[in-house]
């Protein structure tokens, strides 16, 4: 770990499953690598779907649990991908018990940060991205902490904004408390977004009534290939580097590093945002033979 540089720290939150935090998280990482950025995925709920999602097993006392717990070292539990420049640290069953270890210290909300502090003093990654758990518990509220932003995901075909409001307050809180002094929301990134539906266009418009320039301009549609992806252990970005899907996710990874540029990297290029996508190609989408890991798991 010789390089030194500015780490960026974001979590990928929402409370709700289903909703894409996953999907961008393996997916940002994978096109930041594409631009030569160095990326760790930190897998933080237990169902391990961001492990899976980049190749690597589930293994017994390989995760931040026992660096959280005080029993290993987190250079430890970084694990390689076969992917240059994304490395990471996996998820697994034990994580499920962290909210009760983590509910009886009084340190717990700094918890992640000071598992992740010397991982962030090594500046060996540029970006440090976290796939939290879907759900408002200790475990979500310490990822947050851990953060310097938030990236949150958000499907395009519901009307959840109440559900961000419990995010943003969440945000604010932790802020405001000066438990994460300096934490804000980064942006909004739409999900699954659906070019034949009058719907999504309409969450979209509100979201950015809403939330003006916080909402990423690049929109994800939803793509059969991001949704096989996972079963074969690979990003879509790497998986189909030219389906609409690895596309608007390599806009949003653009977009992104020049909203949260890390050190040298101050005259990054304007993104250039997709635009919002007008319909997905494959009109009649076949259905996936057998259903993509990952899928029905909520
Ligand atoms: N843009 C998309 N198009 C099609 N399927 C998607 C898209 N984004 C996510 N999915 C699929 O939807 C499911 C939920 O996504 P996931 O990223 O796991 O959500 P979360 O982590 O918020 O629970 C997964 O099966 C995933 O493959
Ligand atoms: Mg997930």
């Amino acid at each position: 770990m010789a390089i030194s540089r500015k780490t960026v720290v974001v979590a990928i939150a929402n409370q709700k499953g289903g909703v894409g935090k996953t999907t961008t998280a393996v997916n940002l990482a994978a096109a930041l690598s594409k631009m030569k950025r160095a990326a760790l995925v930190v897998d933080l709920d237990p169902q391990a779907n961001a492990t899976s999602g980049l190749g690597l097993q589930r293994r017994q006392g390989v995760s931040l649990y026992r660096v959280l717990t005080g029993e290993a070292d987190v250079a430890d539990m970084i694990s390689a991908t076969k992917w240059e420049n994304i490395n990471a640290i996996p998820s697994e069953v034990d994580l499920a018990g962290v909210e009760i270890e983590l509910a009886r210290r009084d340190d717990r909300i700094a918890a992640v940060r000071n598992a992740l502090a010397r991982v962030k003093e090594s500046g060996a990654f540029d970006y440090v991205i976290i796939d939290c758990p879907p759900s408002l518990g200790i475990l979500m509220t310490a990822s947050l902490a851990a953060a310097d932003t938030v990236v949150v995901p958000m499907q395009s075909e519901y009307y959840a904004l109440e559900g961000l409001t419990v995010i943003t307050s969440l945000i604010d809180r932790l802020a405001v408390t000066g438990a994460a002094p300096g934490l804000a929301l980064g942006g909004i990134l739409m999900t699954m977004f659906d070019g034949r539906t009058r719907l999504s266009a309409d969450v979209v418009s509100e979201v950015s009534g809403h939330f003006g320039d916080l909402v990423f301009k690049s929109v994800i549609p939803r793509n059969v290939r991001i949704s096989e992806a996972p079963s074969f252990g690979q990003p879509a970005v790497f998986y189909d580097p030219s389906c609409r899907g690895a596309e608007a996710y390599r806009a949003f990874a653009r977009e992104f590093a020049a909203r949260f540029p890390t050190r040298g990297q101050a005259a990054a290029p304007a993104a250039e945002p997709a635009q919002e996508p007008a319909a997905e190609p494959e009109q009649q989408e076949p259905e996936p033979q057998e259903a993509p890991a990952g899928a029905g798991q909520e």
